[in-house]
Formats: C-alpha cells, structure tokens, sequence
C-alpha cells in the first residue's frame, strides 16, 4: 500500500533512525480509525498540527470534528500563559469523560505543555487516563510511538531532541497560503517566557530545503508563504546564513505572497529592511513585538532593546518600506511595573499608533527568571491598565483601518466567511482581515476589494472585477 509521506523519509539526512518501516500491518491497526485534533497556541502549533494530521491519515487514520465518534484525541498544547494551560486541562477533564467504558480511545498531548517537566509530572501522577505525551521535537515520530502505544498500556513520554527535521510532511488546512518554519526554538531567553524551555534552542532548516518548499508549493497553486519561526530575524547564526539572504532567494521564487512572524526588534538589520522593501512579492507588514516602553521594563525582561531603539527602527521601517503595516504584542503588570513604567508603554503607542497590538497581562511561568521576581501589583491595578491600553490600542487600529475607507484593495481570498456564509474573507497584503461580498466565485485569487466600511478589527469590501492574478 502506498503511503504517501514515507518517500519524504528517503530524503532525511539526520533522522532515518526515527523512522519507522510502516508494513502493511500497521496500516491495518488504524485503517478507518477516526481522530480529533485540537490545537492551541501560536502560529507554530497551527503547522504543527498541520504535520501531526498528515502522519495520522498516512497510518489510516480518518478526520473527524465530533469528539465523540473519535478513536484518538491529540490536544496540541500552548503553555505560554497560565489560561492556555488552564484550557488544556479543562479539556482534558472532558476527554476523561469520554474515555470511560471506552477500550477503543486513545488520548495523545502534544505540543509546548509536553515538554515542561512538571507538567509531565502532573500527567504521571493525576491523569493516568492519557495513553502518550509526544514533544514538540518528536512529531516526526508519531507513528513509530503511536504504533507502540497501541500494543501496550503505559503512559509514554518523548521530548527533547535538538535535531533539524528536513522534509517533514503536511496535511495543510489552506490550498492557497501555506506555514513554512524556518527555524525552530528561541534563544532569547526573555524573562517572563516559556517558550526557549518548549522549543529548544535556535535552530535553522537549510535555505535550499526552504527555497525547494516554497517553489514545490507555487507549482501546487499556493498563492502565499509565511516563514515561521519565534524570531524570524535570528534566522541562519547557526548554520553560516542571514534572513535577508533567505528572504531575497524566498522572493526569488516568484510566489506571489510572502509574509513572515515573528521579528524580534534586536535582530532586525537595514538589510533586512532594504529587501523587504525592494521585493514586491514580499508584503509590507512587519509583526514587531515591543512589550514594553519602558527602559527598565525592557532591561528586567531581557529584551535587548530600548524604548528609543524600537521607535528609531519603527521609524526606518515606516521611511523606508512604502504603506507598510506594523503590529505588536504587549505585556502590562511585569513584576513591579509601575505606573511610570505603564505611561511610557502607552508613550510608545501613542507615537508608533500601531495598525493592531495583541495585549496581555503578565502571567507567570513556573521556571521562568521572571517567576521569581517580586511583584506588588495587584490583580485589579493589572486590569486596568490592560482596559487602558486597549482603549488606546483599539483607537489607532480603527484610524488606520479607516484610512482605507472607500480606497480599492488587494486581497487573497481565502475562503467563505465564519459569521457571513453569504461572504469569503482574506487578507490585504498589510494582514488586514476584509469580508468581502461577490457573485463570483474567487477563493484562491488575489482580487481588488472596494473597502465600504471599517472597523478596529475587520473591514468589508466589494469584489471589483479587475483581477490581479488568476
Ligand atoms: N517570539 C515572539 C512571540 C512569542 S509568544 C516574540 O518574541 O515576540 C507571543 C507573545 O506572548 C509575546 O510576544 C508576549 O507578548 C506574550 N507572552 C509571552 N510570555 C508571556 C507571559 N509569561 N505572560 C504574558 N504574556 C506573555
Ligand atoms: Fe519568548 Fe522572547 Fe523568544 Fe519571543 S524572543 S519566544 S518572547 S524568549
Ligand atoms: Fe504556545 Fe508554544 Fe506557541 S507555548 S505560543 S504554542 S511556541
């Protein structure tokens, strides 16, 4: 029988040793299975994700979105605040549920949470009903484990791997814009962060390996690439090359669209800037997390950067890349951030008026520098602050949103809206959401939209029979 991702196994220069031989029998084991996946987190989950359904329906497997007709559950896990590991655990309360009186129901975590040790611990001890833990590094191993799990009873757990993991397969959820990592783990070491513990250290795919994605998924139709990894910018210190080489060579390959999360503000170079900008196919919106605007925030957190820094990079960016789109992420109530502290955030985003900001309290991470700091804020000042800042936050991305009104767009049709079956929905090429109202059928197509309202969140247009590329 052929299974379709075991050629890529050929092509694995490090890792043939953690492939297995899937005969004819395995396949037999899980042939009509059902599973259900359920994925938080960030971008790098969603992909993962996207890989742990290719290697399941390799094995026979078969999607299913009703949990209570599935054989397994794999919960692709987020420990970066304490709600996401909160939810983890609420869920899985419902998959213990299920999996009374059921022999045939299999129950897998994956994702960061697998890879903390007292999570591991909690899971040996008080949820003995989960069947196998599989890490962030292991996923390429899936079958091989699943395959064990299957023959015996014992929880097992695998992590930590440091390996570079080449022609990993996908069962993507777009035919049109597609994840493509570029390197896994962080090195920044911020210290209010889980995810250098989860992820493992800096770690860059082969630029080749990347150009060859990239080109392969153009000839299948992709309009759109996002090169993933925590902090896109670190890109090629291990291995001898930059981003700016990748980005250029990425452009290169003529996709139509390429985007790119998450830029750390250190790391960030003119060059990178000067491609960004020479490149048309590469689109104008940088993801530039502040944190924070104070100096002395920034320095506890281990960011690297000044208040000063940022906003002197945000304005070369602003110079130096036409109508480009910036957005960022920001912590209040880092321990002892005082009200000074909070005034130079909202400083920073008065001057910067950013298109969008994700905002967050700060939620503490057991292992973490920042989990031994002393910390007298209270809770409630924590959110108001956080009411505050939205406030702000919201203004500006409604100004900027509305600066579109009435102006006519591009956007990549993604597909039928979630609110509005009645409208498909994309994004422009500086990652603005537009529901979009059309008699005609252009899901796949980068197509011009007439912006008729604005909002802080989304835009709604009309389809303008012009099409930019087919
Ligand atoms: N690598 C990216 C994003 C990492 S996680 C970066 O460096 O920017 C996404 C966001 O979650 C972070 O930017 C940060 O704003 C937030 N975050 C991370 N750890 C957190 C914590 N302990 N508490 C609250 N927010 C946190
Ligand atoms: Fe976390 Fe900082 Fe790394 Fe981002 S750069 S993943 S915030 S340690
Ligand atoms: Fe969460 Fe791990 Fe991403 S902790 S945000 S899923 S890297």
């Amino acid at each position: 029988m052929h299974l379709p991702d075991l050629d890529i196994a050929k092509k694995r220069e490090k890792s043939e040793n953690v492939y297995i031989d899937l005969k004819e029998d395995y396949h037999k084991v899980f042939q009509n299975k059902k599973y259900y996946i359920r994925t938080y987190g960030c971008q790098m989950n969603v992909h993962d994700s996207e890989a742990i359904k290719s290697y399941l329906e390799a094995l026979g497997f078969v999607n299913t979105e009703n949990i209570e007709e599935a054989n397994l559950v794999v919960l692709n896990t987020c420990a970066i605040r304490e709600n996401a590991r909160d939810k983890v655990v609420g869920f899985l309360g419902k998959c213990k549920y299920l999996k009374k009186n059921r022999d045939d129901f299999k129950i897998v975590i994956a994702g960061c949470m697998s890879e903390q040790p007292d999570v591991i611990e909690d899971i040996m001890k008080n949820h003995k009903y989960v069947d196998l833990v599989i890490g962030t590094h292991n996923i390429h191993e899936l079958p091989k484990l699943l395959m064990q799990e299957y023959q015996k009873q014992t929880i097992e757990v695998y992590s930590n791997s440091d390996e570079v993991i080449e022609g990993m397969n996908y069962k993507r959820d777009s035919k049109y814009t597609a994840w493509v990592n570029i390197m896994y783990g962080c090195d920044k070491f911020c210290t209010y962060c889980i995810v250098p513990y989860t992820r493992g250290r800096e770690r860059s795919r082969k630029l080749e390996s990347i150009v060859e994605e990239v080109k392969t998924l153009k000839e299948n139709g992709y309009k759109e690439v996002t090169l993933l990894g925590q902090n896109v910018n670190a890109y090629g210190k291990d291995i001898g090359e930059t981003f700016s080489h990748l980005l250029e060579c990425v452009a290169k390959t003529n996709i139509e669209r390429i985007r790119f999360v998450t830029s750390h503000p250190w790391n960030f170079t003119d060059e990178m800037i000067d491609i960004i900008a020479k490149y048309d196919n590469i689109m104008p919106y940088i993801h530039l997390p502040l944190q924070s605007g104070s100096n002395n925030i920034l320095k506890r957190m281990n960011r690297r950067y000044t208040k000063e820094e940022y906003i002197a990079l945000f304005n070369k960016m602003k110079e130096k890349i036409p109508n480009v789109a910036i957005t960022t992420d920001i912590i209040v109530g880092f321990p002892n951030e005082t009200k000074e502290d909070f005034e130079e955030t909202l400083d920073v985003v008065r001057t910067c008026k950013f298109d969008g900001a994700y905002t967050f309290i700060f939620s503490k991470r057991e292992g973490t520098p920042a989990a031994r700091m002393e910390d007298k804020i209270s809770l409630e000042e924590k959110e108001e602050r956080l009411k505050e800042l939205n406030t702000l936050v919201n203004k500006y991305s409604n100004e900027s949103n509305q600066k579109l009104l009435n102006k006519v767009v591009e956007v990549l049709i993604l597909g039928v809206s979630d609110k509005d079956k009645t409208k498909v929905y994309g994004y422009t090429d500086t990652m603005k959401l537009v529901n979009v109202t059309s008699d005609e059928d252009i899901i796949g197509k980068i197509v011009k939209v007439r912006i008729t309202s604005a909002k802080s969140f989304s835009l709604d247009g009309e389809y303008v029979k012009e099409e930019v590329s087919a």
